[in-house]
């Protein structure tokens, strides 16, 4: 379990987290919506260690975030699968190279051939065809790049999949796709998702529950249904606007 306890976070004045509270159930598909700028990356980075709480907590399976011991934070980042906005694949490397990166670490030294079956499986998890192995990212389509980061984010089997603007740049096709593969790797997978969003679409058709963060706060975490009854007007104002005539139809 993910838990958000009171957290607070500024970057000089801007006070950008203003006492999160927030549990993310085993299990569950938590979908993150919120104003751009409004710290739903910060917020989840905290989660990885990536960034350190001014005030308050993550607490990922037990284990405090504010306080954790090198060792106990390395135990939570392989926990962890982090796909990335923009994919943030190595340009200079292959697709396999890319993979092989996350699939091993210092310590086990795994040769890259030893991981390519794996890789190959990883690519196929993504629907990703195994000859895209031996290209470079540039050769590759926003898409397919999108999928390749997945894959390199689900490689070390992680409990926890961390979803940051995954549709965020694609066609509305191509933005169905990713939105089905969310829901086919929490099933295959098993693990609890964060999928942080500003598309709605993507927000209701994943989330179990849905999140509002706003000023600094969670405004509202509720299921698709209730959120939709929800009459806070700054709730209202962000779901209702365009699911309106889907819930109605
Ligand atoms: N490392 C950082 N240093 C300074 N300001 C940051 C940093 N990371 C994020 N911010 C600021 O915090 C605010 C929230 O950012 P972010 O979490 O990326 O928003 P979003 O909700 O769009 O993901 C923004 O104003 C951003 O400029
Ligand atoms: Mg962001």
């Amino acid at each position: 379990m993910i838990e958000f306890r009171n957290l607070h976070k500024s970057f000089d004045d801007l006070h950008v987290l203003r006492g999160v509270d927030l549990r993310v159930e085993e299990g569950e598909t938590l979908a993150l919506l919120g104003p751009s700028g409004t710290g739903k990356s910060v917020l989840i980075k905290h989660a990885m260690g990536l960034l350190d709480p001014d005030e308050g907590d993550v607490i990922v399976d037990g284990i405090s975030i504010a306080n954790a011991t090198p060792r106990e934070l390395r135990k939570v980042r392989r926990r962890i699968g982090y796909v990335f906005q923009n994919a943030a694949l190595f340009d200079s490397l292959t697709v396999a190279e890319n993979l092989w990166l996350a699939q091993t670490d210092e310590k086990e030294g795994r040769s890259p051939q030893s991981c390519r079956a794996e890789g190959e499986d990883l690519l196929h998890r993504v629907n990703l065809d195994p000859t895209v192995m031996d290209k470079y990212p540039s050769e590759l389509s926003g898409g397919m790049r999108k999928r390749v980061g997945v894959a390199r984010a689900i490689a070390h089997r992680p409990r926890y999949l961390l979803w940051d603007e995954p549709t965020t740049g694609l066609d509305p096709v191509n933005a169905d796709n990713i939105d089905e593969l969310i829901m086919e790797l929490d099933r295959q997978l098993g693990v609890t998702s964060i999928v942080v969003t500003h598309d709605l679409d993507t927000a209701f058709e994943v989330g179990d529950r849905i999140a509002l963060l706003y000023e600094g706060r969670v405004r509202a975490v509720q299921t698709p249904d209730e959120i939709l009854k929800n009459e806070d007007p700054v709730v209202r104002k962000f779901v209702r606007r365009s699911r309106v005539d889907d819930a109605v139809a």
